[in-house]
């Protein structure tokens, strides 16, 4: 009776696109490349690869298998299944709220950019200063974020089903044949600037994908393990009850290992493309040096590559913002989605009800978040090194220290005092293996809550162990 009104999952292929969709984000198309850049390219990508068949595969099955196995949302899903932990629960539900109130407003920046396109001044936004007078304009980002928001929460309000699944199997195959399209398109590339030197796509392939171990030190390895590590918690969308509240829409007889391994290998495939996309064309339009770190990557670097290219850079730009904006709204929507199915559990209010009073408070913290770079504009030293504005600020809290004392307290909770015996008979309750069984049991007890340990350590500056 509680499973049939509270909705779910028709299909598994249904169930994998939407946790992809959520997986799939800004994270991998954005932040996965710039990183990759960074830190020495191939070599940035193997720790990766590893981490998330490791790390990420563990976080991922927790999470999704708890919220099978209780039914329930993060919230209550902790409590019910040892009443001193409920605190885990309220913990876990904050991260979302976090997260809500800012990525509605980097959605509205990539409508804003699609919209850029779609009026042709795409030679506009290729101009110093063109994306700082943006968001730092009064109205503009505010209206931008709101119809990004509308979208999201218009395919919250309309349930898992028809909702979310329905969408995300549209969207998400859509996103595939455009990011596949433009990384091809990326390769073929060339340029010869002012100095007669010509660049072409497949040297920029090179830069992206050739380990780069020039000046390698343990404490640059280490920085880099770390990266890595973030995003891949970030990118995955683990330890922020997301991935318990889609689990919990799943029907008992869906094959969870095999899920899971197809959710990891369609948010790592295209963070690979995406930087198959991207690092090529930056290269070869502005070299090494014009990959630029953080968000003027996506809307400073690349509108200048979309201008250089000519004609060809407004379609290329529009179907690049397109593309990001799917990816944003699947994201979007899941965070929403948790935020509404935890509400709904605690009030036993209907979802439509849900949906337009959480659309309502997003929109009043997302505005809030806007007023950031102007009204409230500040710069404020973090205690891991950077500046943050109010976005940055949230984004901090969120994912580098919200994300791993969760994990850390997840994994205490599963390997010690649960066990992890529970897990594995919720992944065999459907009659199939779970594969990496073994893999699982040593990663939750030991190695991944040191590694949260020392996530979060790092996070905090308490021990700067890497200066
Ligand atoms: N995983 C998404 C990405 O990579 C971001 C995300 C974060 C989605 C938090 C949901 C929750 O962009």
């Amino acid at each position: 009776m509680e499973k049939e009104k509270k909705g779910g999952f028709s299909s598994s292929i249904g169930f994998i696109l939407s946790a992809a969709g959520s997986a799939v984000g800004v994270g991998n198309i954005w932040r996965f490349p710039y990183l990759a850049a960074k830190d020495g390219g191939g070599l940035f990508i193997v720790v990766y690869l590893v981490l998330v068949l490791t790390f990420g595969f563990t976080l991922l099955t927790t999470d999704i298998a708890i919220g099978r196995r209780t039914q329930k949302n993060a919230l209550k899903a902790f409590g019910s299944i040892r009443t001193g932990w409920s605190f885990l629960g309220k913990l876990t539900f904050l991260v979302p709220a976090f997260i809500m109130t800012y990525y509605s407003v980097i959605g509205g920046w990539v409508t804003k950019y699609i919209a850029v396109y779609v009026t042709n001044k795409g030679a506009d936004a290729a101009q110093d200063g063109y994306f700082t007078d943006f968001i730092t304009s009064k109205a503009a980002p505010v209206v931008f974020m709101l119809v990004f928001l509308a979208v999201t929460a218009f395919i919250v309000y309309c349930g898992v089903e028809k909702g979310i699944e329905k969408f995300s199997k549209i969207i998400m195959p859509g996103l595939i044949l455009m990011i596949i399209g433009i990384s091809l398109f990326s390769l073929t590339l060339h340029y010869t600037d002012n100095n007669g030197v010509t660049r072409t796509g497949l040297d920029g392939a090179v830069v992206y994908l050739i380990p780069n171990l020039d000046g390698l030190t343990l404490s640059r390895f280490l920085k880099i393990l770390l990266d890595a590590m973030s995003q891949l918690f970030f990118s995955l969308s683990v330890s922020m009850g997301i991935m318990i509240t889609y689990g919990s829409y799943v029907k008992k007889d869906v094959n969870l290992s095999s899920s899971i391994s197809q959710i990891e290998f369609f948010d790592t495939g295209v963070a690979l493309l995406a930087g198959l996309m991207i690092i090529p064309a930056v290269y070869v339009f502005s070299g090494t040096e014009g990959m630029a770190f953080g968000p003027s990557l996506m809307f400073v670097s690349l509108p200048r590559v979309f201008d250089s290219m000519g004609k060809a850079g407004t379609i290329i730009g529009l179907v690049f913002f397109i593309m990001v904006a799917f990816a944003a709204i699947t994201s979007c929507v899941s965070i929403m989605e948790t935020l509404v199915a935890n509400c709904m559990e605690l009030f036993h209010a209907s979802r439509q009800r849900t949906s337009i009073m959480i659309g309502i408070l997003s929109a009043v913290a997302a505005f809030i978040i806007c007023l950031g770079y102007n009204v409230l504009y500040f710069e404020l030293p973090l205690p891991n090194g950077q500046t943050a504005q109010l976005l940055d600020l949230m984004d901090y809290i969120s994912n580098s220290l919200l994300m791993p004392f969760i994990s850390l307290l997840t994994c205490i909770f599963v390997g010690w005092i649960i066990k992890p015996k529970w897990i594995v008979e919720e992944m065999e309750s459907s009659g199939h293996s779970f594969r990496r069984k073994k893999l699982y049991i040593v990663m939750i007890r030991y190695i991944t809550p040191i590694m949260m340990a020392v996530l979060f350590i790092q996070s905090t500056g308490l021990l700067n162990i890497l200066k």
